[in-house]
């Protein structure tokens, strides 16, 4: 088979690679040899899986490259630590997700295409955030997946590059306040304000309590942003909500954000951003862009779609601020033409 072949062939069995990390994962094999190498009856007995199964099943994921053998035992690469659960840019969550609701979503791309629809509408009759209204617990795994990644992205050096001290914050679609939480440390004095969804409302109490952030400093608003125009505060913050959402939903989530800033208000939104030039090195991002909408009709910008949702809602980009190799905080603040001038 040439090497054209052979790739398309790894291609096309790549569903079955997801599941085998899966059940591996889910098995508890990663999660064992983070302790240590294991010899391969160790391993079988504590993770109650036959030794010559377990054997079969080590290869593959040997060759995908996330065990190797040392000494005789079987040990974990840096790879395979990615699968367990605790460490620190762990993708295990997000491989649980994947497996129990997205690759549902994904199936569907056929009949979306023929039926001019979006993958997710195929499977469920509601969107996205209203089937998690009704079964908070099925997203679990994409709740703590989120939740890690808005966590462990670090601001500091964008925090420390702002001039501007803001005495009032408000978080829209904040979730559990892993983001507020790191403006709401920086600036001792600033106040908080997240606004979210009912089913957000307790994870972000316990969190920023948990942080020693005290109730005089913060509150969490229930509110919809498709619905209600947020109170005036200085800071605007708006972290991976956009590329929730088609262009229509994001003007008026933009629309309702214009409406409340002042003149020196200002708006962060934080986002990945797909580059302009197509490269199969950005393979990650245009995948990524697919599986928002796949999984809830959203999709992943580039920084001119960006600037023209902006100037809808009379808005414009100050400054674009790198804080990952492709996430972006995107400053932005009011544009002084009205409306009408449009
Ligand atoms: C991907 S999470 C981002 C959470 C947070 N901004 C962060 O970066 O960690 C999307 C958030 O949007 C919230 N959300 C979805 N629909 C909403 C709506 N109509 N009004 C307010 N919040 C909503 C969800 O509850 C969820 O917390």
């Amino acid at each position: 088979m040439n090497i054209q072949s052979q790739l398309l062939m790894n291609m096309t069995q790549g569903m079955f690679h997801l599941y085998l990390l899966y059940a591996t994962q889910n098995a508890g094999i990663y999660n064992t040899l983070q302790q240590g190498p294991k010899t391969i009856e160790q391993l079988s007995q504590a993770c109650h899986i036959e030794k010559n199964l377990l054997k079969r099943l080590v290869r593959p994921v040997m060759a995908i490259g996330c065990m190797e053998e040392r000494d005789g035992k079987l040990a974990l690469t840096e790879m395979g630590e990615v699968l367990c659960d605790n460490t620190k840019d762990s993708l295990a969550g997000f491989l649980r997700f994947n497996v129990k609701i997205a690759t549902a979503y994904w199936s569907k791309m056929d009949a979306a295409l023929a039926h001019g629809a979006m993958p997710f509408e195929e499977l469920e009759k509601q969107g996205f955030f209203d089937a998690q209204m009704e079964e908070h617990a099925k997203f679990d795994d994409f709740n703590e997946m989120m939740r890690d990644s808005s966590k462990n992205i670090d601001l500091t050096d964008y925090l420390q590059s702002r001039t501007k001290v803001p005495d009032t914050i408000c978080d829209i679609g904040g979730g559990a306040g892993d983001i507020i939480s790191k403006f709401l440390e920086f600036y001792p004095e600033a106040k908080g304000i997240v606004r979210d969804l009912s089913v957000a409302e307790e994870a972000c109490k316990e969190n920023l309590a948990s942080r020693g952030i005290t109730k005089d400093r913060f509150q969490f608003q229930v509110a919809d942003f498709f619905r209600e125009v947020p109170p005036e505060a200085e800071l605007y913050i708006l972290s991976r909500i956009l590329h929730d959402w088609d262009d229509e939903k994001c003007q008026i989530i933009l629309d309702h954000i214009g409406q409340a800033m002042g003149e020196q208000s200002q708006l962060l939104v934080i986002e990945k951003m797909i580059p302009k030039e197509m490269d199969a090195r950005h393979m990650h991002m245009y995948m990524n862009d697919l599986y928002m909408w796949a999984v809830c009709g959203g999709k992943e910008r580039t920084e001119e779609e960006f600037d023209g949702l902006f100037a809808k809602a009379g808005l414009k980009i100050k400054d674009i601020y790198p804080v990952t190799d492709e996430e972006y905080v995107i400053e932005i603040e009011k544009d002084n033409l009205e409306y009408g001038e449009l």
